[in-house]
């Protein structure tokens, strides 16, 4: 008998549309790794930032880009990126990295540089022994894995958004950070052909991810 297959679970949205929440919940019911990739592009502008490289200056990220050294280490069921061996040295969901981190995401070469690293999480997860990984972000259905077995868009009104992340306690540039991620050239924020679209605006966190796992528990089981 051969190994169960490989799940890839891929689910892209705008900022609080319950991404991360929903993944994790996945992610213990599937025993799969957890790929948060918007901490990905939110510790490389960390970084980017430290070294004082700021998103205009081409030459400068140019020469930067290749200096990175990605790995991965595990933080419970989640995949955490390292940067040159180290995590990022402070908070990446405050408000300096929220302010900058749409316009470095929007710039070909950061993206190009982060390709084959999060496709490499497969292997990791693999190395680990996870049944799969679920992977979220805003381009993972439609360009990180278009082949994945299942692919889901959340999407929720804006203000039911805001309500959200303030209930958190945070007040993160949404409505700015979903322009530029959605306008963008390369890897725009869309819902790619194909995937399930829901409307979390009005469903509860468990309603959510009830949906998602009734469709991967009809076909990996
Ligand atoms: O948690 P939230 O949805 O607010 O944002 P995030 O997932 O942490 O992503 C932060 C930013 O990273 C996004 O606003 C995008 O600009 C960028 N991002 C991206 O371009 N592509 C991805 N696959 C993931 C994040
Ligand atoms: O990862 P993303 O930015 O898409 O959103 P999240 O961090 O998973 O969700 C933001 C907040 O909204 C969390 O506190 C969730 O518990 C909450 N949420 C909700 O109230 N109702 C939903 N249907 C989904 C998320």
């Amino acid at each position: 008998m051969g190994l169960p297959p490989f799940i890839i679970v891929a689910i892209d949205g705008g900022a609080a549309s319950g991404k991360s929440s929903s993944s994790k919940i996945l992610a213990d019911r599937f025993n799969l790794l957890h790929v948060d990739t918007g901490s990905f592009y939110r510790h490389i502008t960390y970084e980017l930032l430290r070294r004082s490289v700021t998103h205009t200056d081409h030459a400068a990220l140019l020469a930067v880009l290749p200096e990175l050294k990605f790995s991965t280490r595990l933080h419970g069921r989640s995949a955490q990126m390292l940067i040159d061996g180290q995590p990022a040295a402070g908070e990446i969901r405050g408000r300096h990295v929220n302010d900058h981190v749409s316009h470095y995401a929007a710039i070909p070469e950061v993206r190009q540089a982060l390709l084959a690293y999060q496709r490499g999480q497969v292997a990791v997860a693999k190395q680990h022994g996870f049944r799969g990984l679920v992977m979220e972000g805003r381009d993972i259905g439609s360009v990180i894995f278009p082949d994945a077995g299942f692919r889901f868009f959340l999407h929720a009104d804006p203000g039911e958004r805001v309500r959200r992340r303030e209930s958190e306690g945070h007040n993160d540039s949404i409505a700015e950070r979903d322009r530029l991620d959605s306008s963008r050239k390369t890897s725009p924020l869309t819902c790619p052909a194909g995937a399930i679209d829901i409307d979390t605006t009005h469903l509860t966190l468990a309603q959510v991810v009830e949906k998602m796992a009734a469709s991967i528990a009809v076909k990996s089981d």
